[in-house]
């Protein structure tokens, strides 16, 4: 049988690093509240001319394929996930490919927010257990300081979200003993508008660039945080009993969970629903708030470099988010 496996992680952030303390003088916050209510104490902003999208997942995809021992021309797919893409579209994918010089294989963007870095592994999973591929780049990117609104009005949003890059190798292994184990994908679409930007959107009675000139609120993130608070709460521990349950193991079994970085507090009693000590969970939301697709990768791969992440480890992987969307992966690494 074939399985896939993670065989090198990379991860870029840019070099901007944005305090509490300097959103005090954008905007009425302090730094004691934001701690408080998320965690986080800095988060970082993409330089203007120096970094985009593409440019920060290819970086982190070096890195990612270095380790891996290979090189970019042994990489026969990517899939790409991100919701702030450099263009409206063709996706960011498509120029990473070509900055990397990988021209001619596919890309695949993905659009499933803070829950996408999972879906765009599963989705490699399945291709590689299908025999379709053998090297694929599983990558996610975000840039989203310029999506947000850093006056008074948009505070409950603009403290939260960061920008960053992560990527993986994936690999076809016939080694049962160090592979990804199962994944688990959710999503409940009655609560699309419970976080989302609405434009630019296409079903509109004028040009989406008339609509943002009339009123330019639609193109901020709308987050109704105590509903995504709710949630999350419940589905983040759901669905990592999930992925525990279809393998026989239990919360005691997890040598790492890494859960996305939304918010420290979510973390925290999602460890505190599944019984876990302190150390096996893996919290850097303090440094880089919340990087949406982003967060998993750079979050996985600060563990791995900093010694958590060890052969035959069992690692989680879990996800809440925009759609509302939320999934796990289970990895004996
Ligand atoms: N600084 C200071 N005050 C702020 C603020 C900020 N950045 N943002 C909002 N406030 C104010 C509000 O205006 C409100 O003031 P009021 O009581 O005078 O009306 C007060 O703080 C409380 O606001 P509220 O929205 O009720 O706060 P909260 O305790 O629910 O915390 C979140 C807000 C966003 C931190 C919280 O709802 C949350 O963590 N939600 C989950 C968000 C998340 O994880 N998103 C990512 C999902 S992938």
């Amino acid at each position: 049988m074939i399985f896939s496996k993670i065989t090198g992680i990379g991860h870029y952030v840019p070099e901007n690093v944005i305090t509490n303390q300097y959103l005090e003088t954008l905007m009425d916050t302090s730094d004691a509240w934001i701690t408080e209510r998320t965690g986080i104490k800095e988060r970082r902003y993409f330089t203007y001319g120096k970094d985009t999208n593409a440019s920060m997942a290819a970086e982190a995809s070096k890195i990612a394929i270095e380790r891996a021992g290979i090189t970019p021309q042994d990489i026969d797919f990517i899939v790409y996930a991100t919701i702030t893409p450099d263009y409206y579209f063709p996706g960011p994918g498509f120029v990473m490919q070509r900055e990397l010089g990988m021209q001619g294989i596919g890309v695949l963007d993905i659009r499933d927010q803070c829950s996408g870095f999972i879906y765009a592994l599963s989705t490699a999973d399945q291709f590689i257990k299908s025999g379709m591929y053998k090297n694929i780049l599983v990558v996610g990117s975000e840039i989203q300081s310029t999506f947000l609104n850093t006056s008074n009005e948009g505070r409950g949003v603009a403290v939260i979200f960061g920008d960053g890059a992560g990527a993986v190798v994936l690999q076809a292994t016939e080694n049962a003993q160090h592979r990804i184990l199962s994944t688990h994908l959710h999503a409940d679409g009655t609560y699309a508008e419970e976080l989302y930007v609405k434009d630019p959107g296409s079903s509109r009675s004028k040009r989406f660039y008339d609509d943002l000139v009339e009123d330019n609120k639609t193109g901020d993130v709308f987050m109704n945080g105590s509903a995504v608070f709710k949630h999350a709460i419940v589905r983040f521990p759901e669905v990592i009993r999930e992925a525990l349950d279809k393998n026989g193991l239990k919360p005691e079994d997890i040598d790492l969970l890494v859960p996305h970085q939304a918010n420290l507090r979510i973390s925290e009693y999602v460890r505190q629903q599944m019984k876990m000590p302190e150390e096996k969970v893996m919290n850097n939301i303090q440094k880089y708030g919340n990087t949406t697709g982003a967060s998993i990768p750079i979050a996985l791969c600060e563990a791995w470099e900093s010694g958590r992440v060890k052969d035959g480890d069992l690692i989680c992987l879990a996800a809440f988010g925009s759609g509302f969307t939320w999934g796990s992966a289970l990895i004996r690494w």
